[in-house]
C-alpha cells in the first residue's frame, strides 16, 4: 500500500489564517461533486471517492486524529464500533499505511452484506481484532484498554473536534469548488449522521467558510438523517460538536467565531427504521434507483438511509440540493482466508463461513 501523501493542501491548514494542527493526508482530495439529473435538481459530493483504499467519510475523520496521536508518540491504535464499522476498518486500512498497529475492538449488529464484508477486511487486515459476543460489555472493554496505557483508544466514530475538523476541511473544499463554479452553492445538504462527526464538522467548517468570505450568501441547511437512535444522534449533542470545534479551531489560532453563524441543523429520525444497520423498505428502494440510473452505490446502514430522505427532500423542497455520498464505493482489498479461519467460532458463525 502507498505511504499517506504530504498534507499540502488541506483547505483547514490552507485557507484559515493562523491555524495550525498536526495532519497527515490519507485522501484523494477534492473529492468530485456530480450532479443527480434523476432526483430533481439534486447533486452528490462523492465522499465515497475519498480514496481508492478505502473511502467514505470516514477518511476525513482520521486525518487530523492519527497525526495527533502520531505526534504524542503513540504507536499503537483500537478502532471502535460494530462488526461492520466503516470507521473501523478506515482505521485499519488508514492507520497501517500510515505506519501504526492498528487493532480494532468490536460489537455485534445484523449481518448485512456490507457489514459482513467489512468484518471480513477488518479480520483480514488488523493487527488483531477483539470481536465481542455482546455490546454489553463494550464499555467495559474501551475501559480496560484504556488503564492498561500505550495505546491511543479512538473516541466512538472519531466524534471529537479533530476528527470534525476533516469535515469542515470538506466544507472549505466545497466552497472552493462551489467559488469555481463548479455547482451552485447548495441551499440543502442530506447526510446520515451516526456518531455526529461529520455533520457538526461540516457545520464549523461552513460557519468558517462565510467567515472568510469563501461562501456565497446564505449557508445551506444540513439535514441529518439518523442512521443510530436518539440520544446518539441528539441535536445538542450534534450542536455541542459543532460548537466545541469552533473553540478548537480558535485555540489552534485559528479565528474566533461565533456560533450563532452555525448553518441550521434539520435533524430527520423517520428514516432509522428499526434501528441501527437494520434495512429499511425506503433504502433499499433509492439504493435500487441510484443503481439503476448510475448514482453512487448505497448501502443500506447508512447512504440508504440517507438517499431515502433526499430522494424525499428532494420531492419538497426547492433546490439545489446535495446528497453527501459517505459510504466507500471502491473495491475492499483481498481478504486474508487464513486469518478468517482463525477467528472465533461466534465470529465465523457471524460471517457464515
Ligand atoms: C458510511 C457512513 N456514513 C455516515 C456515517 C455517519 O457519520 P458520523 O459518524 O460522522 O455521524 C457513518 C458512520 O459510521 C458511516 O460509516
Amino acid at each position: 500500500m502507498n505511504a499517506p501523501q504530504p498534507p499540502l493542501t488541506n483547505p483547514l491548514l490552507a485557507l484559515v489564517p493562523g491555524f495550525s494542527a498536526p495532519h497527515l493526508c490519507l485522501g484523494q482530495y477534492p473529492t468530485p461533486v456530480q450532479p443527480l439529473p434523476f432526483l430533481g435538481a439534486a447533486w452528490v459530493k462523492r465522499e465515497d471517492q475519498s480514496s481508492p483504499i478505502y473511502g467514505g467519510n470516514k477518511v476525513r475523520t482520521l486525518e487530523f486524529l492519527l497525526a495527533n496521536m502520531k505526534a504524542q508518540g503513540f504507536t499503537r491504535l483500537w478502532g471502535l464500533g460494530a462488526y461492520g464499522s466503516n470507521h473501523a476498518l478506515a482505521a485499519v486500512l488508514h492507520g497501517r499505511r500510515a505506519g501504526l498497529e492498528v487493532r480494532a475492538l468490536l460489537f455485534p449488529q445484523p449481518a448485512t452484506a456490507t457489514a459482513t464484508d467489512n468484518l471480513r477486511a477488518s479480520l483480514s487486515h488488523a493487527d488483531g481484532v477483539l470481536a465481542l459476543r455482546t455490546i454489553a460489555t463494550f464499555p467495559f472493554h474501551i475501559l480496560r484498554l484504556k488503564l492498561a496505557g500505550g495505546s491511543y483508544v479512538m473516541p466512538p466514530g472519531g466524534a471529537v473536534p479533530l476528527g470534525a475538523f476533516g469535515h469542515a476541511s470538506a466544507a472549505l473544499e466545497l466552497a472552493q469548488q462551489v467559488k469555481s463554479g463548479l455547482m451552485p452553492a447548495p441551499a440543502h445538504i442530506v447526510l446520515a449522521v451516526g456518531s455526529t462527526c461529520t455533520t457538526a464538522g461540516l457545520m464549523a467548517g461552513l460557519c468558517l467558510a462565510s467567515h472568510i468570505g469563501l461562501w456565497p450568501g446564505d449557508l445551506p441547511v444540513i439535514h441529518s438523517v439518523r442512521v443510530t437512535p436518539w440520544p446518539v444522534t441528539a441535536r445538542f449533542r450534534v450542536v455541542g460538536l459543532a460548537r466545541r470545534t469552533l473553540l478548537a479551531i480558535a485555540q489552534r489560532g485559528g479565528p474566533t467565531l461565533d456560533p450563532a453563524g452555525l448553518p441550521r441543523l434539520a435533524m430527520h429520525g423517520r428514516y432509522l427504521g428499526k434501528g441501527y444497520g437494520k434495512p429499511t423498505r425506503g433504502g433499499l428502494e433509492i439504493a435500487q434507483v441510484f443503481a439503476d440510473k448510475g448514482g453512487p452505490p448505497l448501502d443500506t446502514t447508512y447512504a440508504g438511509k440517507s438517499g431515502a430522505a433526499l430522494a424525499d427532500l428532494a420531492r419538497t423542497l426547492a433546490g439545489p440540493l446535495l446528497f453527501w455520498s459517505t459510504k466507500s464505493s471502491v473495491p475492499l482489498p483481498p481478504d486474508d482466508p487464513q486469518k478468517l479461519q482463525l477467528a472465533p467460532a461466534h465470529v465465523r458463525r457471524w460471517l457464515g463461513i
